[in-house]
């Protein structure tokens, strides 16, 4: 499986256990001030915990606004696969997230952001 295979939720009404453990979780408002920071908590999955073990991890994920990169989490499996970031953005945006998985390789997410003046 290489960088190139990059997964992400095909069917959000049949959702495969794979995808429930790896599509990256975004929780964020719908709808920001210009410029005025809030917090993005990413996590993995919502439906099932991804799991965090010496063999099979989530290692890193990487915060885009549209193809501009605002953050990378770096994660060893002791650590639980979530992160809290504040962030603020100039105008409407999607929110993707790319989560590498050292066994299952990379899982996009995404969530539409909506700046108001
Ligand atoms: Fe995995």
């Amino acid at each position: 499986m290489g960088y190139y295979d990059l997964k992400k939720l095909e069917n959000p009404n049949d959702k495969t256990a794979l995808e429930k453990k790896h599509v990256p979780f975004i929780e964020a408002p719908d709808e920001v001030k210009k410029g005025e920071f809030f917090e993005v908590k990413v996590s993995f999955g919502k439906e099932i915990v991804h799991p965090m073990e010496e063999g099979h991890f989530i290692q890193n994920f990487d915060l885009y606004a549209e193809y501009y990169q605002l953050a990378r989490v770096d994660f060893t499996h002791e650590v639980k696969a979530e992160a809290t970031l504040t962030i603020k953005l100039e105008e409407s945006s999607k929110l993707r997230v790319f989560a590498y998985c050292n066994l299952h390789g990379q899982w996009e997410g995404s969530k539409d952001i909506t700046v108001v003046e």
